[in-house]
C-alpha cells in the first residue's frame, strides 16, 4: 500500500464473543459476619451483596483472565493463535511488570498478539472497549481480545469492614471482530476523569510514591483505603450525568434500550441510576448479589448473567456505564449483535 494513503471510512466494531469466569471459592455474608462486626443484613440493605467469589492463594488476575479468554475465543471457535491484540483492563496486575496482558498472551498462547494493561479501576472495562473498538475501526486490526479482571482480594484488609463487605474477584472477555453488513455493533462512547477525587478511593503503598517497605506494609498502604460517602455521592451523580449525556447525544431515550448493563458497585447506584433513565427493573441487569464488586470484572459478569436469563438479544440497544476510583466515569452505547 501507499504509505501516504490512509482507508477512508472507519470500519465498525462489534462483541462477537464473551466469556466469563470466577474462582469456585465463595465468602457469603455470614463468612464475614465471622471476621468482622458487621451483618448480612447490614450488608444487603446497603449494598445489595450476598456472597462473592475469591481466589485461593496463588491464583493471579491472569489466571481469571485466561480462563476467561479461553471461553469467550471457544464459544466463537477462534482460536488463540488468531488474536491479534489483547488490552486487559486491571488494578490488581499479577505485578507491577511484565504486564498481565503478555502472562495471558504466553498462558494462552496467543503468538501473534500484542498487548498492554490498562488501569482505570472500575472504567477499565469500558476504557478498554474503547481502545479496542477503535483498533477494529481504524482497520488496524481483526480481532481484539478486552479482558477486564481483578483479585480485588489481593488487596483488601478482611480486617476493615467497610471495604472488605464490597469486593470480590473475577473476570470477563469479549472478543471485538470487524460488523458485518447491516450490523451496528459499538456506537459511541463518552469517558470522563476527576483527579480531584484520588484520595477518596485508593491504595497509597506500592508505587513509586511509597515503594513497599516494612514501614508502608505495618501502616496497611498497600490495602484499598475508601471514603465510601464521599465515592457513593459522586458516583450516584456522575452515573446519572453520563448516562443521560450519552443518550442524548446519540438521540436515544431509556424506553429505547433493551438492557442496562451497569458497574456493579452498589445496588442502590444501579437503582438510581435506572430511575432516572425510566428504566424498568427488567432491563436493568443487576448481579452484585452474587458476585460483589469484581471491579474491571463487574461489566462481562452482567453481560453473562443477562445472557443467561435470555434479557440480551440481537439488535438490542445496550448501555454500559461505570464510575471509579480515580475518578473514573464512563458509558458505553452499542447495539448487541451475538
Ligand atoms: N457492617 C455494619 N456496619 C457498618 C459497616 C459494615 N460492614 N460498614 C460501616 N458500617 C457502619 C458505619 O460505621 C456507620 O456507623 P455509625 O453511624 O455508627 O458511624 C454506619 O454503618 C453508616 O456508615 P456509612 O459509611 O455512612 O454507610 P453507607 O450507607 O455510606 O454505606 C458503603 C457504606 C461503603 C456501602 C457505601 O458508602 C458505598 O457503597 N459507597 C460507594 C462504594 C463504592 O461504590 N466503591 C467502589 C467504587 S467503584
Amino acid at each position: 500500500m501507499n504509505p501516504d494513503q490512509r482507508p477512508k471510512a472507519l470500519l465498525r466494531a462489534k462483541i462477537s464473543s464473551l466469556g466469563t469466569y470466577v474462582p469456585p471459592r465463595v465468602l457469603t455474608n455470614a463468612d464475614l459476619e465471622k471476621m468482622v462486626d458487621t451483618q448480612d443484613a447490614w450488608i444487603l440493605e446497603r449494598t445489595g451483596i450476598r456472597e462473592r467469589h475469591l481466589v485461593d492463594k496463588g491464583v493471579a488476575t491472569s489466571d481469571l483472565a485466561v480462563e476467561a479468554a479461553r471461553r469467550c475465543l471457544a464459544k466463537r471457535g477462534v482460536s488463540p493463535d488468531e488474536v491479534e491484540a489483547i488490552i486487559i483492563a486491571t488494578v490488581t496486575p499479577d505485578m507491577l511488570f511484565p504486564a498481565t496482558a503478555c502472562l495471558v498472551q504466553n498462558k494462552l498462547g496467543a503468538h501473534h498478539a500484542w498487548g498492554f494493561d490498562l488501569s482505570a479501576a472500575c472504567c477499565g472495562f469500558v476504557y478498554a472497549l474503547q481502545v479496542g473498538t477503535k483498533l477494529i475501526e481504524t482497520g488496524a486490526h481483526k480481532k481484539v481480545l478486552v479482558i477486564g479482571a481483578d483479585v480485588m482480594s489481593s488487596i483488601i484488609d478482611y480486617t476493615d469492614r467497610s471495604t472488605c463487605i464490597i469486593f470480590g474477584d473475577g473476570a470477563g472477555a469479549v472478543l471485538l471482530e470487524p460488523a458485518a453488513e447491516g450490523e451496528t455493533g459499538m456506537i459511541d462512547f463518552m469517558h470522563e476523569v476527576d483527579g480531584s477525587g484520588g484520595e477518596f478511593l485508593y491504595m497509597p503503598g506500592g508505587g513509586s510514591l511509597h515503594p513497599p517497605s516494612a514501614e508502608t506494609v505495618a501502616q496497611k498502604m498497600h490495602y484499598v483505603h475508601q471514603d465510601g460517602q464521599a465515592v457513593y455521592k459522586f458516583a450516584v451523580r456522575k452515573m446519572s450525568e453520563v448516562t443521560e449525556n450519552l443518550l442524548a447525544r446519540n438521540g436515544v431515550e431509556g424506553k429505547d434500550l433493551g438492557a442496562f448493563i451497569p458497574h456493579q458497585a452498589n445496588r442502590r447506584i444501579i437503582v438510581s441510576t435506572a430511575e432516572r433513565l425510566g428504566m424498568d427493573s427488567s432491563r436493568v441487569i443487576i448481579n452484585i448479589d452474587r458476585f460483589g464488586n469484581t471491579t474491571a470484572g463487574t461489566i462481562p459478569l452482567a453481560m453473562q448473567t443477562a445472557l443467561e436469563d435470555d434479557r440480551l438479544h440481537k439488535g438490542q440497544l445496550v448501555l454500559l456505564a461505570s464510575v471509579g476510583a480515580g475518578y473514573t466515569v464512563g458509558a458505553c452505547l452499542l447495539r448487541w449483535e451475538m
